[in-house]
């Protein structure tokens, strides 16, 4: 437990004791006061009923009686506000971030857990356009918090790979396709476009491309030759993308793997909640369903679609993994096809259904091309780089940067920059995408925490390194205090983001323990004797690189977490 949740357990306790309470119900009351009101705090509103007394003086009632080690406890109105007391505290948070290091704030609460997450799974054969970002980075950020957290995490990239678009890319082939090319993702992604758009003008070519697809259904051999050869060169120009993000899937997957159990679920769906044929198409009405549309199992022409095996991919997972919770990071707009399939388990009588989760997201606004097409991922990742790469030099000839290697810097920025712009809005918001916004230095940026964390670094490295030992009492600045309360509540935001499944949570914590930081450490431009190498008193020297050393783990862990390179010169 961290010493942040170690004191609020304290408080909660002593609180239980003088009300007569189980504990268990007053602990989640307890939240993080106000900084000016002390550290934690207790409303006392709920009281006043059973005990008859105006809450003001049940909270003064309780301070004046409540005596809790490590906290200086005050009735404010209705509150019962607890401030911890300095020394102790900073101590002991110290010394827990710089034991724990890269597993600062990490837990064992998911021990014995897991959970599945569906995130990125692009279609084979499209390109990844811009807009993707949201289910890659935010799925990756989810599995990084709860494998911190202690869960065995099962991350599924479930491709869409099975479906017209195949018979498109072959029918497009044929048309405009250069087959010394057709290994080459990039060159089947403009077949692909110009398939798509000469489907739409010409019936005769969109038969041609549904009538492929038949024949895969139909598991004719060339026709899934040609499927498989497609699916590979997909998958190995997805990969580079991957790569550079960091991420790794447990699991890389997709729809066709469900082909063969189409008939075995549609059975069972048929024998449990019921299905009917609608002008030769299999749909199940659902029950308790008010408005809604019918779910389609099958079309007319005797093809699956994505809900049916949407289906029996949520059963395999359950007989493979057993999950507690089972993710499905996908945008807002799929909303009715997932509750739609959700119920549908839920009246097959599947007991685990309830464990389903559609993890929603919003839309990402300003950015198509001045023709309306789709922005690739991969394109936006060169551009941060490119643009980085010319902030970097020009740091660089400022004096301001010392590193040999400003090419994997700027990548490293450039990405850092389109992560977290994604990142640090709220999951269900619809933003603007803004270059300036995102690649700044400062402001609410990746590359601002980025070079916060590369600032601490260089603060150790200036002060021959963190030093073993440290007396935090020597810490007495309003400023150093700040920043350790800011540092241990980081804990507290890795579990209300896995518990959100909001990891802009950790990334407005990042922000706020940066700013701290940056409060701290410029206080030296004005008053030598509060710079962090300040060089007249040893011991508050070590004092600070102690609390810059945990500055440093706590960025790196976060940033880390969040799936944010953390470059240690910039
Ligand atoms: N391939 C789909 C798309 O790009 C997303 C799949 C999400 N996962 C799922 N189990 N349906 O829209």
């Amino acid at each position: 437990m961290s010493v942040h949740d170690q004191l609020t357990q304290a408080f909660a306790s002593g609180l239980a004791t003088a009300l007569g309470l189980p504990v268990e119900d007053v602990l989640p009351l307890v939240k993080p006061a106000e900084p000016a009101h002390g550290d934690l705090s207790f409303p006392t509103f709920g009281l006043a009923k059973t005990l008859r007394k105006a809450p003001p003086a049940i909270a003064s009632g309780l301070a004046a009686t409540l005596q809790v080690p490590g906290l200086s406890i005050q009735a404010a109105g209705p509150y019962v506000n607890a401030r911890f007391s300095s020394g102790p505290f900073l101590a002991a948070v110290l010394a827990e971030v710089r034991g724990a290091q890269q597993r600062y704030g990490s837990g064992v609460e998911g021990a014995g857990k897991t959970v599945v997450i569906d995130y990125s799974s692009p279609n084979i054969a499209k390109p990844i356009g811009f807009h993707h970002i949201r289910t890659t980075v935010l799925g990756h950020a989810l599995a990084n918090l709860h494998r911190h957290l202690g869960y065995r995490v099962e991350g599924i990239n479930y491709l869409g790979d099975w479906g017209k678009q195949f018979g498109l890319v072959a029918a497009g082939f044929e048309v405009f396709g250069d087959v010394a090319r057709r290994h080459d993702m990039a060159h089947l992604v403009d077949v692909y476009v110009k398939a798509n758009a000469r489907a739409e003008a010409d019936p005769a070519f969109d038969e041609k491309a549904r009538a492929f697809f038949r024949r895969m259904e139909q598991g004719d051999a060339d026709a899934l030759k040609l499927w498989k050869e497609f699916r590979e060169a997909s998958l190995a120009g997805f990969e580079p993308l991957y790569a550079r993000l960091g991420i790794r899937f447990e699991h890389i997957e997709g729809e066709s793997r469900y082909e063969g159990r189409m008939e075995q679920i549609i059975a069972e769906i048929a024998r449990t909640v019921g299905v009917r044929e609608s002008d030769g198409a299999l749909v199940v009405d659902l029950p308790y369903a008010e408005n809604d549309p019918p779910i389609l199992l099958k079309k007319s022409d005797g093809s699956t679609l994505y809900a049916t095996r949407d289906l029996a991919a949520a059963e395999d997972r359950w007989e493979r993994f057993h999950f507690d919770r089972s993710l499905y990071v996908v945008a807002r707009d799929q909303s009715l096809h997932f509750a739609q399939v959700f119920r549908v388990l839920k009246v097959m009588g599947k007991p685990w259904a309830d464990r389903c989760l559609h993890v929603t997201f919003g839309r990402i606004a300003g950015m198509s091309t001045r023709k309306g097409e789709v922005v690739l991922l991969t394109d936006v990742l060169d551009e941060a780089r490119a643009l980085a790469l010319d902030k970097v030099r020009e740091n660089q000839a400022a004096g301001r940067i010392h590193t040999d290697n400003v090419e994997t810097l700027a990548e490293q920025v450039g990405l850092g920059a389109v992560v977290f712009g994604d990142l640090k809005n709220r999951r269900n918001s619809d933003y603007t995408f803004d270059w300036d916004e995102v690649l700044s230095f400062e402001g609410h940026t990746g590359p601002y925490l980025q070079y916060a964390h590369a600032r601490a670094c260089s603060l150790l490295s200036r002060g021959g390194g963190a030093p073993e030992a440290a007396d935090s009492a020597a810490l007495t600045l309003p400023e150093e205090e700040a920043l350790v309360r800011a540092l241990a509540l980081f804990p507290r935001a890795v579990r209300t983001a896995a518990d959100a499944y909001e990891p802009s949570f950790v990334a407005s914590h990042l922000l706020e323990v940066a700013a701290a930081f940056s409060r701290w450490y410029t206080l030296g431009n004005q008053d030598r004797s509060k710079r962090v190498l300040v060089e007249e008193d040893a011991r508050t020297r070590a004092a600070r690189l102690a609390l810059a050393d945990a500055v440093r783990i706590t960025l790196s862990v976060g940033l880390s977490l969040l799936g944010i390179p953390t470059p240690e010169n910039m």
